[in-house]
């Protein structure tokens, strides 16, 4: 991954006096959640959970310089799955706000490692939540990262807060349980805790198991020759995606709303991944031709050569076909829209895979603009 650049010479705004505690830093939301936090002066902690290899590179550029006394990213060790770390952490920041997104979040391996699944994503959240409690930090803001995998198999859409979840994987089922005991702790003790719906958000720091990055990084190298093919699973599954800076900066309006709630967050567009693909790589300048059907389907370019290849490893066990969310209530109550089209999305990720192998991205793509909606 293409480490972020590093913070401008500019000197960090002047600490606001709030303390915020971020699970999940080192991921994708929690990286752009930590450097947006950063720049309006708060003072951010991050539990970091012990890794045999570094896991820090998406936040390497926030904190790497410890003598630098304005640099106010600070990293715990702790693990969801360890409440007396998750205890002994909240003890010592007494934070105003905590963002829960640290999660075992790949839907695919919840199959493989439902049971770890459940603690992590699932019982993760009742860690943070009753440690909260215990300590007394009654005032403390409480951001539960929840998904639109909880739709699952509904079959009904567009998708709002009052349509009912039908969870299609352990990894859903887990994030069922962490949505239903966030609002629990809201309406039994009273405490400030909210749920984010939010459909898949993409970037250039999205993890590369995830089918866009998987996507945008083999589109990179197949254009450099670095790769001959791209295996994919279903083509036909539909997905919402939007830019993560945009949803990191929903979150941070759902905790700081007057009332404690629960808001979905999405485009309102929906895309296969085949369209995607096809826009990928369109991108680096192999436009694809489709040809054959289910298993046998490929992508093709111009020359022949056949680029994209179905591989039934990347099937799941139980499917969600179609998600589209209705992000109606963000935007009324709290001014949230997206700024990042789909096709400004996939531009921005296939340009940064170009460039993070070395090549020249394709001309620039237009600063994003407001969606025209
Ligand atoms: P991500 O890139 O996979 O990051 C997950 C984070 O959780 C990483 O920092 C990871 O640490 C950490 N983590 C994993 N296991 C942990 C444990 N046992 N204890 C403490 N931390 C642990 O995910 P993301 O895309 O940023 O998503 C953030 C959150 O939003 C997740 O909860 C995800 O399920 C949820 N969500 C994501 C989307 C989306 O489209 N991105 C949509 C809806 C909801 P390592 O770096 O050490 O692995
Ligand atoms: N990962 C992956 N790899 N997915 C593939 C592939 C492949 O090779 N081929 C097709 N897909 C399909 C999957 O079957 C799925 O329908 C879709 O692409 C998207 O898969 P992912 O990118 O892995 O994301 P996800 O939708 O399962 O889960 C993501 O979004 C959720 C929000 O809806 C994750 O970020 C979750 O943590 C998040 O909650």
């Amino acid at each position: 991954m293409k480490r972020p650049p590093p913070p401008s010479r500019r000197p960090w705004p002047a600490p606001n006096g709030r303390r915020i505690l971020l699970t999940g830093v080192t991921g994708q939301d929690g990286s752009y959640l930590a450097e947006r936090l950063l720049a309006e002066g708060c003072e951010v902690w991050g539990m970091v959970r012990r890794s045999s290899s570094f896991n820090t590179q998406r936040i390497d550029h926030l904190y790497q310089d410890p003598h630098e006394t304005d640099v106010r990213l600070r990293l715990v060790n702790g693990d969801l799955g360890d409440g007396s770390s998750v205890n002994r952490i909240l003890k010592r920041v007494r934070p105003h706000e905590v963002y829960n997104l640290g999660a075992q979040s790949h839907v695919k391996t919840s199959f493989d490692i439902p049971e770890y699944t459940a603690d992590i994503t699932g019982l993760g959240a009742v860690r943070v939540l009753e440690a909260l409690r215990d300590l007394g930090l009654d005032d403390t803001r409480f951001y539960q990262a929840s998904s639109s995998e909880l739709y699952g198999g509904i079959g009904r859409s567009p998708q709002n807060e009052r349509t009912p979840f039908h969870p299609r994987s352990p990894y859903a089922a887990a994030k069922a349980y962490a949505f239903h005991i966030t609002r629990n702790y809201r309406e039994a003790w009273g405490m400030f805790a909210t749920n984010g719906i939010l459909f898949n958000h993409e970037s250039p720091r999205r993890g590369e198991t995830f089918v866009t990055r998987k996507i945008t990084r083999a589109a990179a190298r197949i254009a450099r020759g670095m790769q001959k093919t791209l295996y994919l699973g279903n083509l036909e599954a539909r997905r919402d995606w939007g830019y993560a800076p945009d949803y990191v900066d929903a979150m941070v309006r759902i905790l700081r709303a007057k009332k404690a709630d629960d808001y979905v967050v999405a485009t309102g567009e929906t895309h296969s991944v085949r369209e995607f693909c096809a826009a990928a790589f369109a991108r680096v300048g192999l436009p694809l031709e489709w040809s054959g059907k289910g298993l046998k389907e490929r992508g093709v370019d111009a020359r022949g050569r056949v680029l994209v290849q179905i591989d039934e490893r990347y099937f799941r066990p139980s499917e969600v076909e179609l998600l589209l969310g209705d992000a109606s209530r963000a935007r009324r109550e709290l001014g949230w829209k997206p700024t990042v089209t789909f096709r400004q999305l996939v531009e921005i990720m296939v340009d940064a895979d170009v460039e993070a192998i070395g090549g020249t991205a394709p001309p620039a793509a237009p600063a994003p603009r407001r969606r025209a909606r």
